[in-house]
């Protein structure tokens, strides 16, 4: 049901400014997962690789298979993909926080100008997966969208893994890392979708 003007002052949704960092504090509100993109540029040395920390990552079509990114205009990882139109999206492992500080820039013991002293494999695809990762997947660009100071890039799907030694995924609440705790979870009471089968 649509609400009514009367409704909408309720919620704030009429106010044409929106406090930039009332904005931030609820979008913190959505806890996420972390995850570095990497891609790679060649250089006369060889293949170069870059990443960056980055939590808006979401799925967005099973068939076919596409991601997007949200990446800012200003960040380091932008020309990389634009050149390279592909990029890999690392889950990252809950014992990663030190490698999502470096790989966002923030003071930090590794050397970012290093690949943040990850460990890594080169994919099939020549994109650097991190040894870090609970999960990855190997992205081609679609479509790119500009979107304020950051593009949307829409992109397929075409190679995946699961890790063997990481099960659990940090997580991202309020500008603060998390874990998931070990308690035992409440059964899942919403309308079953074949989509997601059990497991
Ligand atoms: C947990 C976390 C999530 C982030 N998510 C994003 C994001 O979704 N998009 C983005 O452009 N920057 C994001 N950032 C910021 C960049 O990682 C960081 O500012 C950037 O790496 C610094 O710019 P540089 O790569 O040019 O050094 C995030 C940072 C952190 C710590």
């Amino acid at each position: 049901m649509v609400g009514s003007p009367a409704m909408l002052r309720g919620v704030s949704a009429s106010q044409p400014d929106v406090d930039p960092r009332r904005y931030r504090d609820v979008l913190g509100r959505f806890v996420t997962g972390v995850t570095v993109i990497t891609s790679a540029v060649e250089t006369p040395q060889g293949i170069q690789p870059w990443g960056t920390t980055v939590n808006a990552f979401t799925s967005v079509s099973l068939e076919p298979p596409l991601v997007l990114i949200c990446v800012g205009r200003a960040r380091s990882i932008h020309p990389v993909i634009d050149r390279a139109q592909r990029f890999a999206v690392n889950i990252l492992a809950e014992e990663s926080q030190g490698l999502s500080d470096c790989f966002a820039g923030a003071p930090s013991p590794l050397p970012r100008s290093a690949f943040c002293g990850a460990s890594y494999a080169l994919s099939a695809s020549g994109l650097p997966i991190l040894d870090a990762a609970v999960a990855h997947l190997e992205c081609t660009v679609e479509k790119t969208l500009d979107a304020g100071d950051h593009t949307i890039y829409l992109a397929r799907v075409i190679g995946l893994g699961l890790s063997e030694v990481h099960p659990l995924p940090l997580l991202y609440y309020r500008g603060r890392y998390l874990r998931i705790e070990r308690a035992a979870t409440a059964e899942l009471l919403g309308k079953p979708d074949s989509r997601y089968p059990e497991g």
